[in-house]
């Protein structure tokens, strides 16, 4: 889990690149506003490059020519000034052709298979509270939090990253009490390729475990990958251990983590199993298709894999750990895609007499190219990779990365930028920990003192010593130290 399948994002963003490419050609004939307005973003990168790239000073105003004369097409079309980050209509999701789009639907899509949002900004994680039922963490939570771990909340908390969850309160409740609990996470390990985004939920969670001193599982889901990818068993299992090893550099504690494979551990474990086939016995198939989405040509094994990713949540799963114990209570932190994993399991939990597991849910971390999408681990481009050199990440960072800024110098002087669909800010937003400097520098964009190209340099230099910095530890773990960390054994920890 946490890593998500993606063909349909992956299908999505193709299509937005190749429509781009499209309108750069033709500036003629839109027919509805989004179009009109997909032109006009793709227009204002255009001219953007070009100047990041000193073209002919020709080649520039004809651009802009173009661009000016595209506002005023948009101005007629919709009775409205053109605004970056702001689309025509809320209808109108990732327009015509896409796979996710079913024309009436307003609302964001979000399930393991898909990420789709037509706004900017990204998906409105408010409505999603209340569709999926969960709670949002408000201040009082993190007011708690932060008394109970004696800690300052962590700027993930802070920050609205983790925005929502389920029964905190009551985690916090028993905590009080002196009832502890422990922490289980995941990755479905698709590729050795992992980026910045993936390591939210871990960064999340090595705080949680060292603040408030517990245990945490890790399930690696190399069984599902070799169910919905074309991999073989071998490469699943390979990418598994090439993924721990990010994993680790995370900084988790030997003696607190068990990370797992599945395809290791599902045959060492006759305790996860017996979960697995009760709550395969307590779910229904309409239950797991109505969630993910199966068709009916799903091969039995995806059907069941719901099941195996509920197990980790209950304690007597890990006998080595918690000595036999069913009732000790789990708390998964994850991105809010994950849900519906956990909704079942919560469903299935009393009547198999387990406590229900709590959630800490995270938003999502927005591609290079905007919020409307999540990354794709198979585009290069979309992300920055924890193996990506410090020229790569400033590459990447300004030649793709989606920017709120006006289309000319002078008139971001004037009108000031926009941080809000500004990917920069939003990378900084998760990895800057001043929250002064943040909020100096998302005031100085919004007047216009601060400049794209400046922000950008910002983020750069944050990111480069903390991607050099994760490969410096990565190279640190060796093949005895993964060994370590996946071996099931008593773990230390003081219920
Ligand atoms: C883990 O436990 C062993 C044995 O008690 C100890 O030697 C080692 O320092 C511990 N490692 C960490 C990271 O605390
Ligand atoms: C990524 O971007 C670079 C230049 O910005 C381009 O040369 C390369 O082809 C792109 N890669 C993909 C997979 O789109």
């Amino acid at each position: 889990m946490c890593i998500y399948i993606v063909f349909n994002l992956v299908l999505l963003l193709l299509v937005s690149v190749k429509k781009m490419t499209d309108c750069q050609a033709d500036g003629e004939g839109a027919n509805s506003p989004m179009e009109l307005y997909e032109k006009l973003n793709a227009q204002g990168e255009k001219v953007r490059s070009l100047k990041t790239a000193k073209a002919e000073k020709a080649e520039i105003d004809a651009a802009v020519q173009l661009l000016l004369k595209l506002k005023v097409d948009y101005k007629q079309m919709t009775g409205n000034d053109y605004k970056a980050g702001c689309p025509p209509s809320e209808n109108v999701v990732m327009s015509d052709n896409g796979p996710a789009a079913d024309g009436a639907d307003d609302e964001d899509t979000v399930d393991p298979w898909n990420v789709a949002t037509s706004n900017a900004k990204g998906v409105d994680y408010d409505k999603l509270i209340v569709r999926f039922g969960s709670s949002k963490i408000d201040q009082e939570l993190v007011d708690r939090i932060e008394k109970f771990s004696g800690q300052r909340p962590h700027r993930f908390l802070r920050r609205g990253i983790f925005f929502s969850h389920r029964d905190m309160h009551q985690v916090l409740d028993a905590y009080e009490k002196s009832k502890s609990f422990y922490l289980y996470t995941g990755r479905g390990p698709s590729s050795e390729a992992m980026h910045v985004g993936h390591l939210i939920p871990f960064i999340f969670t090595k705080w949680l475990q060292d603040v408030f001193d517990i245990p945490l599982v890790i399930q690696l889901t190399d069984d599902e990958k070799y169910l919905w990818k074309d991999l073989t068993l071998e490469e699943c299992r390979r990418f598994a251990v090439e993924n721990a090893k990010d994993i680790i550099a995370c900084g988790f504690d030997v003696n607190k983590t068990f990370i797992f494979s599945d395809l290791d551990y599902m045959g060492a474990s006759p305790e996860f199993y017996r979960n697995v086939v009760k709550i395969q016995k307590h779910v229904t198939f309409n239950q797991v298709k109505g969630i993910f989405g199966f068709t009916d040509s799903d091969c039995i094994g995806k059907i069941s894999f719901p099941a195996i990713q509920a197990a980790p949540s209950f304690s007597n799963s890990f006998p080595q750990i918690f000595g036999g114990k069913k009732d000790i209570q789990c708390l998964i932190p994850c991105a809010i895609d994950q849900d519906p994993y956990f909704r079942m399991t919560r469903d299935v939990a009393p009547r198999i007499g387990y406590p229900k597991p709590a959630l800490l849910h995270s938003t999502f971390f927005p591609a290079l190219q905007g919020a409307q999408t999540k990354m794709s681990a198979s585009d290069a481009n979309s992300s920055i990779f924890l193996t990506d050199t410090p020229k790569q990440i400033k590459n990447k960072v300004n030649k793709h990365a989606f920017s709120g800024g006006k289309d000319t110098v002078e008139e971001h002087r004037k009108y000031g930028g926009n941080a809000d669909v500004d990917v920069s800010f939003m990378y900084l937003t998760f990895f800057l920990e001043d929250d002064e400097q943040l909020e100096k520098i998302k005031q100085d964009y919004t007047s216009g003192a601060l400049l794209t190209g400046e922000l950008k340099k910002i983020l750069i230099e944050t990111l480069q010593p903390m991607i050099a910095q994760h490969q410096e530890r990565r190279k640190q773990v060796t093949d005895e130290m993964v060994q370590q960390f996946m071996t099931p054994r008593p773990l230390n920890f003081n219920f």
